[in-house]
């Protein structure tokens, strides 16, 4: 009986750790936070390619807030990017492979904030316009 009590209180403590996980929406604002931490040393605090890390690449990382260029990279295209690193799609293996590091959702977190600081935002897709 004790067992099962045990038993029962470790499903209970792990869906409770899991459940916001699964259920939650893609977050810009945790992107942010993930991208200041990972990212910004590359790619700046502001996204413009401009990090102190960045600057001293032979290949430059772009201008994540020119909505004209960001634009017109699809979601799919970004999420290999981010994932599997620059050599995935050609790009510069200067560009790390984040999915070994960050979680899934982490992931859609950063795109999601990647897509809300183009400007302009991308007509279709979750961005709100104001
Ligand atoms: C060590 C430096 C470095 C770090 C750290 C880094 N990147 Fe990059 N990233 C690059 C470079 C360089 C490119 C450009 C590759 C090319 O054009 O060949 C790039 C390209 C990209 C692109 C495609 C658009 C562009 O800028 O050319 C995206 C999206 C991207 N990175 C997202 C991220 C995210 C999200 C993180 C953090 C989780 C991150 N990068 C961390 C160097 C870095």
């Amino acid at each position: 009986m004790l067992q099962r009590i045990s038993v029962l209180g470790v499903t209970f403590v792990a869906l409770a750790i899991a459940g916001p996980g699964l259920a939650r929406a893609q977050s810009a604002a945790e992107g942010q936070k993930l991208y200041m931490t990972y990212c910004s040393s590359c790619h700046g605090d502001k996204g413009r390619g401009d990090g102190a890390a960045g600057k001293a690449l032979p290949v430059k990382p772009a201008d994540h807030t020119d909505g004209k260029l960001m634009n017109s990279l699809s979601d799919e295209f970004l999420m290999t990017i981010i994932a599997k690193g620059g050599a995935a799609v050609d790009k510069s293996s200067f560009m790390p492979a984040w999915g070994g590091v960050l979680k899934d959702n982490q992931l859609q977190d950063l795109l999601a904030y990647i897509r809300s600081i183009a400007n302009p935002l991308k007509a279709s897709g979750k961005a709100k316009r104001d």
